[in-house]
């Protein structure tokens, strides 16, 4: 655990870092604080779950740390580049390259083939149509679908449904933000 100051950077094997991150909702009549200074920090190949009790902040923390909202204050450090205070085009690039989603639910292309459903976010990321196909096709054989890349997601079964969002997410770490327990309020 690295000692973290305002105006240090972090260690390059501290893949996520958090210093003190704030995030206030205003209601206008009411001011929520949802986050009140959360300082994590996540190395790579550590695997973490975030648990605490219903409202007490999950869903706000990974959304951040998902780069899918910014902090009213406080800094966010992903994979050695400050985030935190990049502008919306700048954390949808970050999304794109970065971060790999694991959603609760599935959100898959319903008309699209798994092959077609795993090839979009590299669409999204510019690459080649060849390369893209390939990538894909590798990925899906990977977990076992190599025999099922033409099937449409209702044509899979549910645990098929589940593998073929994994190689979706371009990098391995994945964020599910289920984790309801009983757990320290942030
Ligand atoms: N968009 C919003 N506007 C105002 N308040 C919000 C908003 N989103 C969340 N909150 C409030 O912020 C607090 C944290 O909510 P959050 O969704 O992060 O909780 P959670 O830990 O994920 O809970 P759960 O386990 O029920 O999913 C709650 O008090 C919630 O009511
Ligand atoms: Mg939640």
């Amino acid at each position: 655990m690295q000692l973290f100051r305002t105006g240090d950077t972090p260690r390059p094997d501290v893949i996520i870092l958090t210093h003190k991150l704030t995030r206030e909702y205003d209601m206008g009549s009411e001011l929520i604080r949802a986050l009140r200074g959360v300082s994590v920090q996540i190395q790579k190949n550590e695997y973490v779950a975030v648990m605490g009790p219903s409202g007490s902040g999950k869903s706000t923390l990974m959304n951040l740390i998902g780069c899918l909202d910014t902090p009213t204050s406080g800094e966010y450090w992903l994979n050695s580049q400050k985030v935190s205070d990049l502008a919306d085009d700048e954390l949808a690039r970050i999304r794109n390259k970065e971060i790999g989603f694991v959603f609760q639910t599935f959100n898959l292309l319903p008309r699209a083939d798994a092959l077609h459903n795993v090839e979009l976010p590299l669409i999204y990321a510019g690459m080649s149509a060849r390369s893209r196909r390939e990538r894909a096709a590798h990925a899906l054989e990977r977990v076992g679908l190599g025999n099922r890349m033409d099937h449409k997601p209702n044509e899979l079964s549910g645990g098929q449904r589940q593998r073929s969002t994994r190689p979706r997410a371009p990098k391995s770490w994945g964020c599910s933000a289920s984790c309801t327990g009983r757990g320290r309020r942030w």
